[in-house]
């Protein structure tokens, strides 16, 4: 490590993260202290701004760096800091608006920003620049899409998004200057000095913060989180925050114990072998979409339509299947597929597939103790027609109404295999055995699909909210189910989501 790198002796009581160069060291803090709190009320930097609380607004938007996992460069990702809690930014580099500040001189996305009229009131603007920031440094050429995509989680209520657009497309085009944190994906270089930094900041011990009402642990591996559990039965499992954040800004609730699932090896393990993908259940919902959508290309937009990027880039895909919502959007997709969860327990582990899962209303299979491990999705199967379609309001970053999958295999003419599953149906979300029984065996035609839609009134029956009515919500669905055979037929070729993106 370079002589000028000074990192204060290991203490585990501590968290420490680094902040424009400097290590913050900070104890004896309430665990669910958020980090934009931290920068609000406790530092004072006030540029991070606080609108919804609740991670939908992207106005408190900050990224953070992290060692990658050959630990010799930095990854970056745009999170909500009011949804994160403090203990979790431990040994990792928090980025704010105010970091980009080169004495005074703009960073060129805030250049970009003032040149195309991008802002107005401008109490989104930080975290618009936060999230172009983000882009800016991990895509060298982003396209319209990317662009739309990346700005999916920030709100503005004056200025209109065409501005905020030009901006992100000319940001390459101010000139960058030396520092690395100007320096655009593609011709940045390896920041030497922030990666000893964090070097440095690696633990021999796991961070504990034993506090007189609360605690919070950070162990490092899945004996240590197990043994942890085992002693702390009512401990709340952290990983993302994304649904456990607003559990205390929205809902006031007080944690007691958490421990937290993100500096677990194992558990941060992404792998595909000959028969699954095997996901760790603390792998970021950004990371795991990417190795599924590459093997299950149809799942794409489903994916860029779950949430924004810094809630993808904070939430799990363990903490969706374990939070088990009715309305949880990766379930469908992933119960048609077959997928199992590995859960442990102690030193023991058992298998049990998905479908197995959900007992009731946001009550699961889970025992005392026991944790997510890992999920494991098998390959794609040859000569099978995948789709998983998400119906809500808006496009980006919306809660769905329904959500459905279905999966097809069909043998000379003859369906061989079926599997529909839906959310937004039912009290969790599940397969539509009803509908499938009418389905497998027969022939793929008019007369199979009118009995399959009749079923699923057997399946489900479906609730009124204020998302969408009882009545909708089984003939959205039945619908959805004419469009899967429209699709799987090849006599479905509208793009019903293009709505005007251009240029
Ligand atoms: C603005 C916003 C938009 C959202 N949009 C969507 C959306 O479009 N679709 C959707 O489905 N969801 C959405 N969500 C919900 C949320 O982002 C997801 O459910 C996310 O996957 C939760 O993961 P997490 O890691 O943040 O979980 P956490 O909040 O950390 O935990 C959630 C639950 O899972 C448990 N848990 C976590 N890991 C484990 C484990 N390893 N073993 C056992 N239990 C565990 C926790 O104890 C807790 O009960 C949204 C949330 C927000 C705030
Ligand atoms: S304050 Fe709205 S997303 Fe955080
Ligand atoms: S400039 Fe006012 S909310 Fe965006």
């Amino acid at each position: 490590m370079s002589d000028q790198i000074s990192v204060p002796d290991e203490q585990s009581d501590k968290i420490r993260f680094v902040l424009d160069g400097e290590v913050i060291e900070v104890g004896n803090v309430d665990p669910t202290r958020t980090v934009l709190q931290f920068l609000r009320e406790d530092i004072y930097r006030t540029g991070t701004k606080e609108g919804c609380a609740e991670g939908d607004c992207g106005a408190c938007t900050v990224v953070l760096a992290e060692l990658n996992r050959d630990g010799d460069d930095l990854s970056l990702r745009a999170i909500n800091s009011c949804i994160q809690f403090l203990p979790t930014l431990d040994g990792k580099e928090l980025i704010t608006v105010e970091s980009l500040d080169a004495g005074g001189e703009l960073h060129p996305v805030q250049k970009a920003m003032v040149d195309c009229h991008a802002s107005q009131c401008g109490f989104c603007t930080p975290g618009f620049v936060m999230s172009l920031f983000a882009l800016y440094k991990t895509n060298a050429n982003p396209t319209r899409q990317e662009i739309d995509d990346a700005l999916a989680g920030n709100l503005c209520r004056c200025t209109g998004y065409r501005p905020i657009v030009d901006a992100a497309k000319s940001a390459r085009d101010v000139a960058a200057g030396d520092d690395w944190l100007r320096q655009p994906f593609g011709s940045q270089t390896i920041p030497v000095e922030r990666v000893e930094r964090l070097q440095g900041l690696r633990r021999e011990k796991s961070l504990q913060l034993v506090g007189q009402d609360k605690s919070f642990f950070a162990p490092t591996s899945s004996d240590e989180l197990s043994e942890i559990l085992a002693a702390h039965p009512d401990a709340t499992v952290l990983a993302g925050g994304t649904d456990i954040g607003l559990w205390v800004t929205k809902q006031h609730r007080e944690l007691s114990t958490i421990v937290y699932t993100g500096h677990v090896d194992a558990l941060n393990a992404l792998s595909v072998s000959a028969t699954h993908i095997e996901i760790g259940a603390a792998v970021t919902l950004s990371n795991a979409m990417a190795v599924i959508v590459e093997l299950y290309p149809d799942l794409d937009e489903l994916f860029r339509r779950f949430a924004s990027p810094p809630i993808r880039n904070a939430g799990t895909l363990g903490g969706n299947i374990a939070n088990g919502s009715p309305i949880g959007d990766s379930m469908p997709a992933l119960m048609v597929v077959g997928t199992s969860l590995v859960l442990r327990s102690g030193v023991d582990t058992r298998e049990i597939l998905l479908d197995d899962f959900y007992i009731d209303y946001q009550v699961n299979n889970l025992q005392t103790g026991e944790f997510i491990e890992s999920i494991r999705i098998p390959l794609p199967e040859d000569n099978v027609v995948l789709r998983s379609h998400k119906l809500s309001k808006r496009f980006d970053q919306d809660i769905s109404a329904v959500c459905t999958a279905f999966k097809l295999k069909l043998e000379d003419d003859r369906v061989k295999s079926f599997r529909m599953a839906c959310g937004g149906m039912a009290v969790t979300v599940r397969r539509a055995f009803n509908c499938e029984a009418e389905i497998v065996g027969r022939r793929w035609n008019d007369e199979t699909l009118g009995r399959a839609i009749d079923a699923l009134r057997k399946d489900f029956v479906p609730i009124s909210d204020m998302r969408a009515s009882a009545g909708y919500r089984l003939q959205a669905t039945q619908n959805l189910l004419r469009r899967f055979y429209l699709e799987s037929r090849g006599e479905f070729t509208e793009t019903v989501y293009s709505y005007g993106r251009q240029g």
